[in-house]
């Protein structure tokens, strides 16, 4: 094992489109560093490896390889409690895409394998841990807008076949709206709220095929296999009600703020949980609207030019440097396997009550994550 590099050395399983988000977040940081990263195909690894720097090896030698701590998994999501286990079982910490796992029941396995080895697992998204998140939290924590009662979280547009290289994957088992996009909005709601202890629900498609508009897979129909519009209340622990509404059914809608948080002293409207920035705001009872500032808060500076042309912050994989500190300094991790095996029972059950026409109540609980503190950059989390 190498003695000399003071970084927590990385591998990573899958090098596709968001494979350069992770690359690039590495680069940038002085925690961690990449290894080597390995695909399926490895021409696919070595065409990473080469543009960053870092080394390609087959799935078998970086499961091996007796300097990587942490893999990432960054394979589709039929494929990510199976490549997990596979990292857990080489001795390895692991960190996955969302959703930990295609279903709840295989999630919920591979905790226990994990638990049982003495091993971490972490799992995106980290975006809560951005500026414009977590000052919403500091907000709440402080009670600037009482106690909350009640909330909305809204995520819709037209889907992702008109932009993503190869989309089949998200209408298949693991995707979906509610599936893909859905654990960086219950996430950010259950670190500004809490756990949720029972969810009501509807789902449905609302096209039975898509066509793929964007290249090089342009003409190609994918069956669709999961709901791509659900309608539904989470009940939180602490009390609170939210109305989450999710679709991929939708060309254009007026429902402009992704989390609104309505409290007993007023209302908090919160930044898109896809990104890590952006300006929250809050009013009092019959005030008007104020910026709450995310200035001193680190993961907020825009870096990122986003598909709509906009810039953004976008620190993704932050939350698996704050692992690898953890793990140095035997503390809990804040993008944790926990949390991520609670959200994916809340999403997988708004399906299932749908089905049932029943509320589902929850098995799982979770802990609020630590609130990242104040600073500049990853050095809060060393
Ligand atoms: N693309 C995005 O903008 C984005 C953003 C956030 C999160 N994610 C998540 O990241 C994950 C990957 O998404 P992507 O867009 O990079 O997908 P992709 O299809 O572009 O790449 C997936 C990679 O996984 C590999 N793979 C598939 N099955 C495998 C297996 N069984 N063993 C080893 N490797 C396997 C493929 O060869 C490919 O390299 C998904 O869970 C997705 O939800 C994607």
């Amino acid at each position: 094992m190498s003695t000399s590099n003071p970084k927590t050395l990385i591998g990573i399983i899958g090098c596709g489109n968001i494979s350069d988000a992770y690359l690039k977040g590495a680069a940038r940081s002085g925690l961690i560093e990449v290894k080597a990263c390995a695909a399926l195909r490895l021409e696919a690894a070595q065409a990473k490896a080469a543009r960053y720097g870092v080394q390609a090896m087959s799935i078998e030698a970086l499961l091996a390889d007796p300097d990587i701590r942490i893999i990432i998994n960054l394979t589709v999501p039929m494929a990510h409690a199976e490549v997990s286990r596979q990292i857990i079982n080489a001795g390895k910490h692991v960190y996955s895409e969302k959703p930990l796992a295609a279903n709840f029941k295989d999630a919920l396995a591979l905790m226990q394998l994990a638990s049982a080895k003495g091993l971490r697992v972490g799992c995106a998204p980290d975006t809560f841990l951005g500026a414009s998140h977590q000052a919403c939290r500091r907000a709440l924590d402080a009670g600037a807008i009482g106690r909350p009662l009640g909330g909305s979280a809204v995520v819709m547009s037209h889907g992702m076949e008109n932009w993503h290289p190869n989309p089949e994957f998200f209408y298949k088992t693991g995707g979906g709206p509610v599936l893909d996009i859905g654990p960086y909005y219950i996430t950010q709601l259950v670190n500004l709220l809490g756990p949720v202890q029972r969810v009501a629900g509807l789902a449905s498609v609302g096209n039975a095929t898509r066509t793929v508009t964007s290249e090089p897979l342009s003409g190609r129909i994918i069956e669709v296999g999961v709901p791509t519009t659900v309608n539904a209340v989470l009940d939180f622990v602490s009390g609170a009600n939210v109305s989450f509404s999710a679709s991929w059914d939708v060309w254009k809608h007026n429902r402009t703020s992704p989390i609104e948080i309505y409290g007993t002293e007023g209302t908090l409207l919160g930044a898109d949980p896809n990104f890590f920035g952006n300006t929250p705001r809050l009013c009092k009872p019959n005030g008007d609207w104020q910026d709450l500032s995310i200035a001193d808060l680190p993961f907020g500076v825009p870096n990122r030019k986003a598909r709509n042309g906009s810039m953004q912050a976008d620190y993704r994989m932050i939350g698996l440097v704050d692992m690898a500190m953890a793990i140095r300094s035997n503390r809990p991790h804040r993008a944790s396997g926990e949390l991520a095996l609670h959200v994916l029972e809340v999403l997988e059950a708004l399906e299932t009550s749908s089905r049932s026409s029943q509320f589902v109540r929850m098995g799982t609980t979770c802990l609020r994550p630590e609130p990242v503190p104040a600073g500049s950059d990853e050095s809060v989390f060393a």
